[in-house]
């Protein structure tokens, strides 16, 4: 079967955040959108046939969490990462973000020192401060082009009040699949000095010819224990707003501590629509995965042609995962705000903000590609356009 990943969907209009959130998050309703991670095609048939049936049902009760739903998402990890999970090992959760926030809790007292890695995903850092953890900051670092992770420096922050490491594996925003050998060096790292290792994989099913995703938890068995992973079938296949997400808990202490949490926040039940639509994602999706992803990439390969072509000066590095390229504009605009100002009224993009990743990202923006490729092509001419102008 084919897909149409050409089509233009008009998005507005349906309470969808990227379009329909331009002028609070931009101050204009005239940009093109790129920014909030989703993408702008249709999800897999199968999903949209498994949710209407589901809907054709018109009782929409509390939803008990079906076997084949877990057996689903095992399978998937099975065979796409060759990560054999146990049965007992996995949970069910309401998001990546709102699991990244619950460990938080379970795994560390007010106080406690946890580490990320920025430039990162935003609520990276709120799950730590809005709840009272502290932030310790160990940001990549940028060799020949390329960036990674700086152990050296990791190393000297581990004191004992470092209790969590939260990972980025496929990191956002700098499109790095870490290879086996970092992430084991990272682990090792962790092991010696008691930290557990929180391992956000929601990107893992997004990687590019020659790239591939190392599920934290497979580098051995004491790295498993030393972990806890979140995944997700939502930014795979486009179900980012039906919030249904899973964590692997090799460990069984922190099975159970993280398990009670869950219970006491009353967070422990299952989506009727989100678990319908992530069942059937992991069942019938991986045609229209192995579709999508040549498409996303030939995207990454002209957005890093183009800019290295039409837009002297910014930088970019064709990213090995992900669907989102991590453009550096620091030699053309000394001043973040111009840039900002630059991007929104003369090129009318919305491209997600540099320093929402943290202070790394002064002079940088987040460009989702995850779009027709006409709609990638008109955003890139713009921004073409308006350096050309400014001239
Ligand atoms: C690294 C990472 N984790 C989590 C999320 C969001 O997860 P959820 O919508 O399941 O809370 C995103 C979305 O962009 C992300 O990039």
């Amino acid at each position: 079967m084919s897909y149409d990943f050409d089509a233009i969907i008009d998005r507005r209009n349906t309470a969808c955040e990227k379009w329909d959130m331009l002028e609070q998050i931009f101050g204009t309703d005239d940009v093109l959108p790129f920014w909030v991670a989703d993408m702008d095609f249709a999800a897999a048939p199968g999903i949209a046939a498994a949710v209407q049936a589901r809907a054709c049902h018109p009782v929409y009760g509390y939803h008990k969490k079906e076997e084949s739903f877990f057996a689903a998402a095992m399978d998937w990890e099975k065979r796409r990462h060759g990560w054999a999970l146990e049965r007992s090992w996995v949970v069910n959760t309401p998001g990546v973000v709102a699991s990244l926030s619950a460990a938080v809790l379970a795994f560390t007292a007010p106080g406690d020192k946890i580490v990320i890695q920025p430039p990162v995903y935003p609520p990276f850092f709120t799950c730590v401060t809005r709840n009272g953890r502290q932030l310790v900051e160990n940001p990549l670092v940028e060799r020949g082009g390329r960036w990674e992770m700086d152990l050296a420096g990791l190393e000297r922050k581990l004191d004992p009040a470092v209790k969590l490491l939260i990972l980025c594996s496929p990191h956002n925003p700098v499109g790095r699949v870490w290879t086996r050998d970092e992430l084991l060096a990272l682990g090792e790292l962790c092991l010696r000095h008691s930290v557990t290792i929180l391992a956000d994989e929601i990107h893992c099913d997004l990687v590019f010819s020659g790239h591939r995703h190392t599920p934290f938890a497979t580098l051995g068995p004491e790295f498993a224990r030393a972990s806890v992973t979140f995944f997700s079938p939502s930014k795979t296949f486009n179900i980012a707003g039906t919030y249904t997400s899973l964590a692997a808990l090799p460990d069984p202490d922190k099975r159970k501590r993280y398990g009670d949490l869950l219970a006491a926040l009353d967070i422990n039940e299952g989506n009727l629509f989100g678990l319908t639509a992530a069942e059937a994602a992991y069942n019938t999706g991986e045609n229209w995965l192995d579709s999508l992803l040549p498409y996303l990439e030939a995207n990454a390969d002209l957005l890093a042609d183009f800019v290295r072509r039409e837009m002297p000066g910014v930088k970019v590095e064709k990213p090995e995962g992900t669907y989102l390229a991590w453009l550096d504009f620091r030699a053309i605009f000394a001043d973040h705000a111009a840039l900002k100002q630059f991007l929104i009224r003369d090129a009318k993009v919305g491209l997600s903000d540099g320093l929402a990743f943290g202070r790394q990202g002064e002079g940088f923006a987040r460009f989702n590609f995850a779009c027709p490729r006409a709609l990638l092509e008109e955003g890139l001419t713009r921004i073409a356009a308006a350096f050309k102008k400014r001239r």
